[in-house]
């Protein structure tokens, strides 16, 4: 608890918590974490029974509802969501301005941010409905931006979604498909993806899913709110991370080298991170991580793919688990330590993992807005800060300086 000195009574006194290690911002009944077990629950339901037995659209439900759907609810909720699977055709030309080499998060941002621009007066934020169906319509474009975005940065002309395939399916779709060829799509890819989005759906106050919180504080747009999102995931030290991951099991590149790079990392002066270990909340494995870890094999094995840099990570999670410096600081590997080994035997480039992550986390994001608007204790977040300034001084003309 700070001394406020001579600010105003009224100020009263306030914490001192970087970071926010340990300070609730909202309360919230979307996700649980116990860092110390390993333990997360969307909606009371175990990760690991809704990894095993649901799909990402019943847990963008569920996580949006707070219940599971019935067959009729579930079905109605699909049939919206592919209702909203287009994009506006003056997309394409936003589109078009960016550079043909921009980072395909930069444009996500951006894309996003622009669909403030173009659903701002058709939405009533005090009318339940329409905020149900700004977050129908985030969960049922991302996807679309996402591909489109992919699509200009390889100078590809971009696919309309198909409304009769399923959502994941949709997405791989409009990514991958050549104009001229038929689909070659395996299923186990639509599965894999599938199931690392359910992983990546939601995680209570992360730094994305916070930014979103407050920006929607504010009474900002939807669209915004979710923009703002995804820069904040963009970042090495969250989403950014899986990106960070491949490249560093790259620049690792053979597991004889792997002792090393576990001993730099532990050098503070390095500036170097092991990416893919350690996390705030979880000082237990990642129950993520523990789910990943195994399908990768699986995903692997079964797309016939023989990829080097698993045996680096492999390597490397047992040389960290086993050394000192990251047994006492509890740094397991995290979520997106194999997730990045699995995009790349699905053959998405390195530059879309964290929009990948994005598309995943677009529906805890909107389960969280939608929350925070009907939540009767919400208020414009605002943090203080302990000022560590001058004290009130003269200004001194510039000729006298
Ligand atoms: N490699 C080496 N040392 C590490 C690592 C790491 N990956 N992570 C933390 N440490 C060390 C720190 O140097 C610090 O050591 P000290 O006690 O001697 O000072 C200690 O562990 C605690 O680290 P903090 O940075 O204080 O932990 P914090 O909770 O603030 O950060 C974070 C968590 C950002 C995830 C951090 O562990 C990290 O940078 N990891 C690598 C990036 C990463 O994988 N991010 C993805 C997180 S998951 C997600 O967002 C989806």
């Amino acid at each position: 608890c700070i001394d406020i000195g001579k600010l105003p009574k009224e100020t009263g006194c306030f914490t001192y918590d970087p970071g926010f290690g340990a300070t609730a911002s909202c309360k919230s009944a979307i996700t649980y974490i116990d860092g110390g077990a390993g333990v997360l629950l969307y909606r009371g339901y175990p990760i690991e029974q809704l990894a095993a037995h649901s799909s990402f659209l019943e847990v963008a439900y569920l996580l949006m509802h707070g219940e599971l759907p019935s067959p009729g609810e579930f079905t109605r909720f699909e049939n919206r969501i592919t209702h909203h699977t287009m994009m506006h055709e003056a997309f394409k030309s936003f589109l078009g301005g960016f550079r043909h080499d921009a980072h395909p998060m930069a444009m996500l941002v951006g894309m996003l941010g622009s669909m403030a621009s173009f659903y701002h007066n058709t939405l009533d934020l005090d009318d339940p409905e329409q905020r149900r169906l700004a977050a129908v319509r985030l969960i049922a474009k991302v996807p679309t931006i996402a591909a489109a975005c992919y699509r200009h940065s390889i100078g590809w002309p971009l696919r309309y979604p198909r409304n009769n395939i399923e959502y994941v399916e949709r997405f791989l779709h409009m990514m991958f498909e050549v104009p001229s060829e038929p689909l070659v799509l395996k299923p186990v890819a639509a599965r894999a993806l599938d199931l690392l989005f359910i992983l990546h759906a939601d995680h209570e106050q992360n730094a994305s899913t916070s930014t979103v919180r407050l920006v929607g504080s504010t009474g900002a747009n939807p669209y915004a709110c979710v923009a703002a999102g995804v820069a904040a995931l963009w970042g090495p030290a969250h989403g950014g991370a899986n990106e960070a991951v491949l490249k560093m099991l790259a620049e690792i590149g053979d597991a004889k080298n792997v002792q090393s790079a576990v001993d730099k990392a532990k050098d503070r002066e390095s500036g170097f991170r092991l990416m893919g270990f350690g996390h705030r909340v979880y000082k237990n494995f990642d129950p993520r991580a523990k789910i990943i870890r195994e399908m990768t094999h699986q995903v692997l094995a079964e797309l016939g793919v023989n990829d080097p840099l698993l045996e680096v990570a492999l390597r490397l999670e047992e040389a960290a688990l086993k050394d000192e410096y990251f047994v006492q600081r509890k740094l397991y590997p995290n979520v997106d330590f194999y997730s990045g080994i699995i995009y790349k035997a699905l053959g998405i480039p390195t530059e879309m993992f964290t929009v990948m992550f994005a598309i995943a986390r677009t529906a805890g994001w909107v389960a969280h807005w939608l929350e925070q608007q009907e939540d009767p204790e919400a208020r414009i977040g605002r943090p203080r800060q302990v000022y560590t300034g001058y004290a009130a001084r003269d200004y001194a003309a510039i000729d006298k300086r």
